[in-house]
């Protein structure tokens, strides 16, 4: 990102920073503090980010502004998103891994936690810090309740809620290039039932990304990509996605994009077209496939078909773009869970992926509304049982392995994980 920057609006943020940086060179980014009262504080400023470590068990870090973005406390991992949500993760052996978004009271009392841990940290080593060490201090102390929720509220301004993105982009800036999903019905699928789609014209592109590129400051740094939303942003047909990507390029140069895109959505562009996406800095695309086996496929009510996907990732590489191909572990319940599993790696097989190619397997969290659990009663599918569901992650994880060779890489997608 730091790269891409060099030539955008940043500028200024870059020129304020570039003492900081430059400073870096000579002066030690690391120090390691110990007091009688304290024990030993380590802290590790980074050029975008800053990790404070109490005693090895307690873990802070801030990015370039001082705004929290993770923490270990009390044996608990925490995420602090730019929404103002926080996400904890607890991974315990023996026991599912427990993945659950703090409540507004809880989140604000965690971050109270945190600044008061910070401060007592300050108070007790800042006299022995350097320069650098104490300027990222006194920006994160800044950071008290009424900057979050005003950093919240100003989040609510700019984007509707970035309801997920593929794993490997969980550090990019997204841009809500467009909002929603032009398809929406798929009966597992409710992250869009809240918006109706819509493209962005270039000129409330423009703000928007100049809107959060002022909301994040220097925090910018610590994006590594940018990733188009919503949930088929390349659908856009081409003239009007020429002119977009033309003020992502203006306003963020050199960036490598990611996207979504549906089977439907895929089958709107030409090879050419890909070949000019790619021109533009598309690297990859990512297509639910969600299942080989028509049956299962017909239960989701996806546009297009598995054979469909397997000819569109074909278009899609050949141009020079990588895919992520994403398949759910559960749909068909145990009724259809040979088929699902067997088609499945079947269709993974077919699509000759290779190095820079993704595959994902996201356990199906079937959701209260949009038809999946009343089709599947229809049909008389039986649930799977939560065992018998991971037994068939594993065998997704494995056979997707072994379809695709030593080329692409195989990874577990859970939906609850996420957090912006
Ligand atoms: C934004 S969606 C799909 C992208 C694109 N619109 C498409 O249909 O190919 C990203 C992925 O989230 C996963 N997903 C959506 N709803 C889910 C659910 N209820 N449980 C598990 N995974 C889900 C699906 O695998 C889906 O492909
Ligand atoms: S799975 Fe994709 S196409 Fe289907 S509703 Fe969700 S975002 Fe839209």
């Amino acid at each position: 990102m730091w790269q891409g920057l060099r030539s955008g609006i940043a500028r200024e943020v870059i020129e304020k920073v570039r003492p900081l940086i430059d400073n870096q060179s000579r002066a030690p980014a690391a120090q390691v503090v110990t007091t009688p009262d304290l024990g030993s504080i380590y802290l590790n400023a980074q050029p975008w980010s800053l990790t404070i470590s109490d005693n090895m068990h307690t873990t802070f870090v801030f990015d370039r502004e001082g705004r929290p973005v993770s923490c270990f406390l009390g044996g608990g991992n925490y995420r602090f998103g730019l929404s103002g949500d926080v996400l904890l993760k607890v991974a315990a052996p023996q026991s599912p891994k427990l993945r659950r978004r703090l409540p507004a009271e809880e989140a604000a009392r965690l971050r109270a936690t945190v600044h008061a841990h910070v401060a007592r940290i300050a108070a007790g080593v800042a006299h022995a810090l350097s320069d650098e060490l104490r300027g990222w201090l006194d920006l994160i102390l800044a950071w008290d309740e009424a900057r979050a929720q005003a950093d919240r509220q100003l989040f609510q301004t700019i984007y509707k809620p970035v309801s997920i993105v593929p794993p490997d982009q969980y550090r990019a800036l997204v841009l809500q290039m467009t909002e929603g999903c032009s398809w929406n019905r798929c009966t597992f699928c409710s992250f869009y039932r809240d918006r109706r789609f819509r493209i962005k014209s270039p000129s409330d592109l423009r703000q928007h990304i100049r809107q959060i590129k002022a909301m994040l400051g220097r925090g910018i740094g610590l994006r590594r990509s940018v990733f188009l939303g919503d949930a088929n942003a390349l659908i856009v047909p081409q003239p009007r996605l020429r002119e977009l990507l033309e003020v992502v390029r203006d306003e963020l140069p050199g960036q490598d994009l990611y996207a979504f895109l549906d089977i439907f959505g895929a089958e709107q562009k030409t090879a050419e077209e890909y070949a000019e996406l790619r021109d533009y800095g598309v690297r990859r695309v990512y297509i639910g496939l969600e299942s080989g086996d028509e049956a299962v496929f017909g239960l989701l009510n996806k546009p297009g078909s598995p054979q469909q996907c397997v000819a569109m990732v074909e278009r899609i590489r050949a141009a020079g773009v990588q895919v992520g191909v994403i398949l759910l572990a559960g749909p068909g319940g145990a009724t259809l869970a040979r088929q699902h599993v067997a088609q499945s790696i079947t269709t993974l097989a077919a699509m000759g992926l290779g190095a820079g190619d993704m595959v994902y397997i996201s356990p199906l969290i079937v959701p209260d509304d949009g038809g999946y659990a009343e089709r599947a009663r229809e049909l008389r599918v039986e649930p799977l049982s939560q065992p018998a569901l991971d037994a068939q992650l594993v065998e997704l994880l494995a056979g997707a392995r072994a379809a695709v060779g030593g080329g692409a890489r195989v990874a577990l997608y859970h939906i609850e994980e996420w957090l912006y």
